[in-house]
């Protein structure tokens, strides 16, 4: 389908605040801040920088480019830059990519509406580890509550996207990164005046250079990989909404404005978590176990004060994850808007059913469906792993050779410069393959 008459964002900031709100997500509250603290502190927060800039904007690039030349989504791009040819498959595998993770984030999305509901209704009102363990256990794994937050998510999702890219995803990010900021600053604050949370934010600064080893380097990439959502063919579609930018500007900004919401969620947590005398862990625990602690034992001193700090902080959750779950389906959406001229509203509904679908999946994967085994991991976990590790890696190996091989390299080098472009070709490919390999040996 032509590319004239597509729907497209009313300017550069819009097309910015989506993809860093894309970019923004549970990977940056719950995965970064512990690797940090893994990794040597200040030490890690630098090599994270350069891989950032180095090896993730460079794949955010081939992306870009490719959705700038053609105005189209990842099928019908593929399809028009090289006709009859297998890296359509690109385009499909991107969008399954898209579909699958979106399905089981959305679940997680949910576990963020049932934590701010209470926290607005009477609080979370949990004093003992053992109590937030137990609460954590009957929100994610009981049958009928999950359900019905996974479905509230998917709806706030589904409305978004059915009000289409201006104003829906536009109108979403312009109010929502900014608020997303405000809200953790404040959280960050109080945080880091807790007693006891100086070991916290020594955690995170104490450089400790001889950390950085090869399993260090791997892991930032991983997770500015993962972090800056590529290889899904979003940052495509998102470019084909704005053909006009500068997409080198376009991914620096996401870059920045990623790692610094990185960093101030670690702040926000890692300080708290030491100040509950806890030990960090990376991932769900974190923040739906370790947080709510603490701030529960902080209520018996304050309580009006850490109550609006947890709406505070449940409520940037679920916008993080809100800002990218609605890229996730607009990459499907848009799909099928160009390859079948379905109306928005109903490529919107097809894509919600089937995503509620196997979410229910991924949702009762943590409580009546733990015994079903995919490759020895639940049903959520293999959905996780398969596109984390796997789907996302190879789309972005595969769009990175695309654009360094098989594309106009005068074309290329006039968006993105010599310098990107030899990156595109040369050093990107090299450093996923040694990521796959370590992701595999690890
Ligand atoms: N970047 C998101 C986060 O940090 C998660 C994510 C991974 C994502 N891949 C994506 C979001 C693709 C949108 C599109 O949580």
């Amino acid at each position: 389908m032509a590319s004239s008459g597509k729907e497209k964002f009313g300017g550069k900031a819009a097309y910015i605040l989506a993809l860093a709100g894309s970019a923004i997500g549970l990977g940056n509250v719950w995965r970064f801040p512990y690797m940090v603290g893994e990794h040597g502190g200040a030490a890690f927060i630098i090599v994270y920088v350069i891989c950032a800039f180095l090896i993730s904007l460079p794949i955010f690039l081939s992306e870009a480019v490719i959705g700038k030349t053609t105005g189209l989504g990842p099928y019908e791009a593929m399809n028009s830059l090289a006709p009859k040819s297998p890296w359509k498959g690109l385009g499909i595998l991107a969008v399954v990519s898209s579909f699958i993770i979106l399905s089981f984030y959305c679940v997680v999305g949910g576990w963020a509406v049932d934590y701010l509901c209470r926290s607005f209704i009477g609080g979370i009102g949990v004093t003992t580890r053992d109590g937030a363990s137990a609460l954590f256990g009957s929100v994610a794994g009981s049958v009928c509550e999950p359900l019905v937050a996974h479905a509230a998510f998917l709806l706030l999702t589904a409305v978004i996207i059915y009000l289409g890219v201006q104003k829906g995803i536009e109108l979403f990010s312009k109010v929502s990164i900014p608020l997303l900021f405000v809200m953790m600053v404040i959280v960050t604050i109080y945080s880091v005046r807790l007693p006891g949370a100086e070991e916290g934010v020594r955690y995170l600064l104490k450089p400790d250079f001889s950390k950085i080893d090869a399993s260090a380097v791997a892991s930032a990439l991983g997770q500015s990989f993962f972090s800056m959502s590529l290889g899904v063919g979003m940052v495509l579609t998102y470019t084909s909404y704005s053909r006009n930018a500068n997409v080198v500007e376009a991914g620096a900004w996401t870059a920045v404005f990623d790692t610094l919401f990185a960093i101030l969620a670690g702040f926000a947590v890692m300080p708290a978590v030491f100040a509950g005398g806890l030990v960090p862990e990376a991932g769900p625990s974190l923040v739906f176990e370790a947080l709510p602690y603490v701030f529960g034992q902080m209520a018996v001193h304050t309580p009006i004060f850490s109550r609006i700090v947890t709406i505070l902080f449940f409520m940037s959750i679920l916008l993080a994850a809100l800002s990218s779950s609605i890229s996730l389906l607009e990459t499907c959406v848009n799909h099928l808007m160009e390859r079948r001229n379905y109306r928005r509203g109903r490529a919107t509904l097809l894509f919600v059913l089937l995503a509620w679908a196997l979410g229910v999946l991924c949702s009762l994967s943590f409580g009546p469906f733990g015994g079903i085994r995919i490759f020895g991991q639940t049903i959520f976990g293999f959905c996780d792993l398969l596109t984390s590790n796997y789907l996302m890696t190879l789309g972005a190996l595969a769009f990175a050779i695309f654009v360094g091989w098989r594309m106009d390299k005068l074309e290329i080098q006039s968006l993105t410069g010599k310098f990107f472009h030899f990156m595109i070709k040369w050093i990107v490919p090299l450093a996923i393959i040694a990521i796959f390999v370590s992701n595999l040996i690890l």
